[in-house]
């Protein structure tokens, strides 16, 4: 098979195997610009979106990445319009309902990393149910970000750790990076190797500032209800012709 005819189902052969990033987060943006562009409301490129993220998701599988994070709702997105905001919630919901009976026959682990306790509680109930069914799942490690913020995450951390030391069950000796990722939502995981995010926008907008410290950061003009698998193979070829430092002379 000529890898211009690829169907995409399995890796592109100008893919290296064994230097597929282990985990990749990505930064869904652009939705509410991919419906203006073709004079929709808004909340039909989150419905878009939606479809994009379970291809990609899919994708990772196939190809055998080990874990996705994908950011879709932010501490700061609550400044949005209550009908977008209602809306995205009520999505959420019905995703989650809808997808579960796939996600096992998937055997894909969903978690969600957040402060989930402000979320409409009939989603908190959906996301529990989620969370609960596939954690015994050993496919893909599928993490979402719901009213997620890196700084929240950072303070959250600090107060666990705080609380600790307060009790006398640790001393201020004991605070070193593993204790500190210990305590983050993302116990468990590795650190993010590549980074995607769509519609050109080139910040970090809160996404995991302690997880990204060393991840490569790919950004596409396409927007993400068009992000598909051949895009997801440009962001791999990217990826893999970056020479990872860590800080070093010589790449690892
Ligand atoms: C990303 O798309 C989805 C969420 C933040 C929920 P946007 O809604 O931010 O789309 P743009 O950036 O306005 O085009
Ligand atoms: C980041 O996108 C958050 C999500 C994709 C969920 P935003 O559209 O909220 O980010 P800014 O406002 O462009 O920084
Ligand atoms: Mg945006």
């Amino acid at each position: 098979m000529t890898s211009k005819h690829h169907s995409y189902q399995d890796l592109p052969s100008d893919v290296i195997q064994d230097r597929l990033p282990r985990h990749v987060a990505v930064i869904m943006d652009g939705n509410g610009r991919w419906a203006k562009q073709r004079g929709m409301p808004r909340i039909m490129g989150h419905r878009r979106g939606v479809d994009a993220l379970k291809d990609l998701l899919r994708c990772c599988r196939d190809w055998g990445v080990e874990a996705l994070t994908a950011y879709a709702f932010s501490t700061e997105n609550w400044g949005r319009p209550t009908e977008e905001v209602d809306f995205l919630m009520m999505l959420f919901e019905r995703i989650l309902r809808r997808e579960l009976r796939e996600m096992m026959e998937e055997n894909v682990q969903i978690r969600f990393i957040g402060n989930l306790e402000a979320l409409p509680s009939s989603l908190q109930v959906e996301i529990d149910r989620a969370v609960e069914t596939t954690k015994h799942n050993t496919g893909i490690q599928f993490s979402v970000a719901t009213n997620y913020g890196g700084r929240q995450e950072l303070v959250q951390v600090c107060r666990a750790i705080a609380a600790e030391v307060q009790a006398g069950k640790a001393n201020l000796e004991d605070i070193d990076e593993a204790m500190f990722e210990r305590h983050l939502y993302t116990n468990g995981i590795c650190d993010p190797d590549l980074l995607i995010r769509t519609s050109g926008e080139m910040r970090i907008s809160n996404f995991l500032l302690w997880q990204l410290a060393y991840s490569e950061i790919y950004v596409t003009e396409t927007l993400w209800p068009d992000f598909d698998r051949a895009e997801f193979h440009r962001a791999l070829c990217g990826y893999q012709a970056r020479d990872r430092r860590f800080g070093k002379v010589k790449a690892v």
